[in-house]
C-alpha cells in the first residue's frame, strides 16, 4: 500500500466518520462507468461517485436536469462492478426526490437495489431536510449536498458560486447542520469560499467533501472528466487538472486514422 494511501480496506459508511477522526482525507472521484471505476479503484480511490453530472460530460446536456432514473441505474451498475473497495455514492437525479417522501424512498431503494449502490446523495439543506430523516431511519445513508446545487440552476441564473454575503453562509451551514442532524453521514461543500467550508467542516462531526471549497474540508471530490483533462473549456475554474487525456485520445485516434487511411 502506497504511503498516502488509506488505511481502510474495504470502505463503508462508518469509516468516513473514523477518517475525519483520525483526520485522515478522504479521497472522492466521479466514475460512470465500470473501465474507469477499475482504474479508480487501482489508484486508491476511496468513494466513487456516480454523479448527475453524466448528463452534461457522458451525455452532452448543458445542465444535470434532463438526467433520468435510468440512466442513473445503468452508470451505477456499470460503476459498482469495477469499484473494489471503493465506496459507491449514487445521485438521486432532479425530479426523483423533490416531488414526495413516497417516490423519493422509492428511487433511493432502486439505486442500491437494483443498482448495486452503497449510498445516495442528494442536494438541498431545509428542503431535503425530512426526506433525508425518513431514508436514514430506512437504512438507506444519505450524503448531503449543499452551497451550489447544480440541480438549482435555473433558480441561481447559472452554476454560480455560492456564500457571497454573510447572509448566505449563515444558511449553507445551518443547512449543513441539519442534514447531519437528520442522518446524513456526509455532506458535500460545492463552490463555496474556503473560509466557510473550513467553518462547516469544524462545525459538523460527519466528514465534508468539497469541490471548491477550500482544502479544509475532510475530503475532495472532482469530476473526473476534469480531473483527466476531458472537458477542456468546459471545466469550472476550481477544477484542477492532473493529465491532458483529451489530447491523448485526439493524438491517438488523429494516429489510427491516419494509419488506417495511408
Ligand atoms: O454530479 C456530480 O458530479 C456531483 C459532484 C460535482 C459533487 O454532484
Amino acid at each position: 500500500m502506497g504511503e498516502m494511501e488509506s488505511t481502510v480496506r474495504r470502505v463503508r459508511v462508518p469509516h468516513l466518520a473514523a477518517m475525519k477522526k483520525r483526520g485522515e482525507k478522504i479521497v472522492m472521484v466521479t466514475a460512470y462507468d465500470a473501465t474507469f471505476a477499475r482504474l479508480f479503484a487501482q489508484a486508491g480511490v476511496d468513494v466513487m461517485l456516480v454523479g448527475d453530472s453524466l448528463g452534461m460530460v457522458v451525455e452532452g446536456h448543458e445542465t444535470t436536469l434532463p438526467v433520468t432514473m435510468e440512466a442513473m441505474l445503468h452508470h451505477t451498475r456499470a460503476v459498482a462492478r469495477g469499484a473494489g473497495r471503493a465506496l459507491v455514492v449514487a445521485d438521486l437525479p432532479f425530479g426523483s426526490y423533490q416531488a414526495c417522501e413516497e417516490e423519493a424512498m422509492r428511487n433511493a431503494v432502486r439505486l442500491l437495489k437494483e443498482g448495486g449502490a452503497d449510498a445516495v446523495k442528494l442536494e438541498g439543506g431545509v428542503a431535503s431536510e425530512a426526506v433525508v430523516r425518513r431514508m436514514t431511519a430506512c437504512g438507506i445513508p444519505v450524503m448531503g449536498h449543499v452551497g451550489m446545487t447544480p440541480q438549482s440552476v435555473k433558480l441561481m441564473g447559472g452554476f454560480r458560486a455560492q456564500g457571497k454575503t454573510e447572509e448566505e453562509r449563515e444558511r449553507i451551514l445551518d443547512d449543513a447542520r441539519r442534514l447531519e442532524n437528520a442522518g446524513a453521514f456526509a455532506v458535500v461543500l460545492e463552490s463555496i469560499p474556503d473560509e466557510l467550508g473550513g467553518r462547516v467542516t469544524a462545525a459538523l462531526r460527519v466528514p465534508t467533501i468539497g469541490i471548491g471549497a477550500g482544502a479544509a474540508c475532510d475530503g475532495q471530490v472532482l469530476v473526473c472528466y476534469d480531473l483527466l483533462g476531458l472537458t477542456g473549456a468546459g471545466a469550472p475554474p476550481f477544477a484542477k487538472q492532473y493529465a491532458k487525456l483529451g489530447e491523448a485520445v485526439v493524438e491517438a485516434v488523429g494516429a489510427y486514422a491516419a494509419e488506417v487511411r495511408g
